[in-house]
């Protein structure tokens, strides 16, 4: 039987036969197996029988044929109880193999031929018929993880023959990983991003009553929804890593902005690889990505101006301006937030909340206090006379912080030589 299930199959291993084969065998997911598969069986066969056909059995539905074995088999039985002398042995017609268990060996028969045939020098066309067919195949077993690692490395999957697919059976991972495989940055951005959105939207009931196998692991439920929390957390961050990746190698600066938004808000590390990233053809235009940015995520400005400055060495005064003024700002902020935090009767507690807030999560190694400070020295193409503005107008800044008056020195000095060589 497998030969004859393999001889199917390589007759339609030319593309336009292949979306016969999936046509015959595409019943969405479930029913694939379900006992009203008769109707849906419909396959086209268009090349014309010819001697090939001698030698080779035309291609028919996959189905067909173990229902052609299942009848021979019941023959025999029958056969057989009439006393007639037939080549079925004995435990095979007490215990005749099921339509489903045949079903599901032929198409992992078929998966272990077709992985093989993988490594051979193919054309063109039959490996897109391999490789589209392959996750076809896996789908139908829902093997996941195979389909995901078919889709992310280097393959000949039709995208088109797929696409519908895998959308309406909720492959998206995998359909992404395609897209993102095929240069179809746009799509597999939309997914990742519907990804995330979701993971953060869904309840964590749904996602623990997934987790039964670990609920017998751990009889506490509370680590139970920290498995299922830790789930949610890990998909977002994957939906994040993956979507930078490529934006990381996009110039469609569109592109790049519209999806900036939300990797930010699962991680902005991520957010500012894809800023800075050299491995784009062409850099983005600064000005637009700088309007783009959400005004609120401070640290993703900073870092992104500070790349500009000290990375691309631009020189543009309005950026070296506009990091000045950013770093003081947030200088000050820290100062307000240690101050509260010292005057507070909690204060102990409160503590550890800000090291938690405002250390671990920054994307900056140096306190901003020191790089403010930094920055001031170390250029000149900033406008002192606005940042001192800035400062001034913080009586925090002169009343409490006579120790950082290192600043208002270096910005004196700046005026200072302005004022000289004007
Ligand atoms: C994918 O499926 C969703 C609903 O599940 C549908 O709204 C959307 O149009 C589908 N997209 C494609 C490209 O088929
Ligand atoms: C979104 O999450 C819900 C609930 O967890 C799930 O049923 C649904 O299939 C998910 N949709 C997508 C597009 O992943
Ligand atoms: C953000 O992503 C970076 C780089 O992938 C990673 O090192 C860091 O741990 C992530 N941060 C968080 C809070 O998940």
């Amino acid at each position: 039987m497998c030969i004859l299930i393999f001889s199917c199959l390589l007759s339609l291993l030319d593309t336009t036969q292949l979306g016969g084969l999936i046509g015959s065998l595409s019943t969405s997911g479930k029913s694939f197996f379900s006992v009203d598969w008769h109707d849906k069986i419909l396959i086209s066969i268009q090349v014309p029988r010819n001697r090939y056909w001698g030698l080779h059995p035309p291609p028919a539905p996959l189905e067909n044929v173990i229902d052609d074995g299942l009848t021979a088999i019941q023959r025999a039985v029958f056969l057989k109880k009439a006393g007639v002398e037939t080549a079925v042995d004995d435990d095979f017609h007490l215990n005749p193999p099921s339509r489903a268990d045949l079903l599901e060996s032929a198409i992992q028969n078929m998966i272990r031929y077709l992985q093989a045939c993988r490594d051979n020098d193919l054309t063109p066309s039959l490996r897109e018929g391999v490789d589209t067919l392959l996750m076809y195949l896996y789908r139908a077993l829902n093997r996941v993880d195979d389909m995901e690692r078919l889709a992310s490395c280097e393959n000949s999957c039709v995208v088109e023959e797929l696409e519908t697919l895998l959308n309406d059976s909720g492959h998206l991972r995998t359909l992404a990983f395609l897209y993102a495989g095929k240069g179809m940055s746009a799509k597999a951005l939309g997914i990742w991003c519907i990804l995330a959105r979701n993971y953060s939207q869904s309840s964590y009931y749904k996602e623990q009553s997934e987790e039964t196998e670990s609920t017998t692991e751990n009889e506490d439920s509370t680590t139970d929804l920290q498995v299922a929390s830790r789930k949610v957390i890990f998909g977002r961050e994957t939906a994040a890593i993956e979507a930078s990746r490529i934006l990381e190698e996009s110039s469609d600066q569109e592109l790049v902005l519209q999806h900036l938004g939300w990797i930010a808000d699962i991680n902005q590390t991520l957010a500012v690889q894809v800023l800075i990233s050299e491995k784009r053809i062409n850099q983005l235009s600064p000005d637009e990505v700088i309007a783009a940015i959400d005004l609120k995520k401070v640290e993703i400005l900073q870092r992104y101006l500070q790349w500009l400055i000290e990375e691309q060495y631009s020189d543009d005064t309005r950026f070296h301006t506009t990091y000045a003024l950013l770093l003081a700002k947030s200088a000050l902020e820290t100062y307000e937030m240690e101050l509260t935090t010292q005057n507070s009767v909690a204060g102990a507690l409160k503590n550890e909340m800000y090291v938690s807030e405002f250390g671990a999560s920054s994307i900056f190694e140096t306190p901003v206090r020191e790089r403010f400070q930094i920055f001031l020295e170390s250029s000149d193409l900033y406008d002192a006379e606005d940042v001192l503005d800035l400062i001034e107008e913080s009586e925090l800044w002169l009343e409490k912080l006579g120790h950082e008056t290192l600043v208002l020195q270096i910005l004196a000095l700046k005026l200072e030589d302005c004022e000289a060589a004007e």
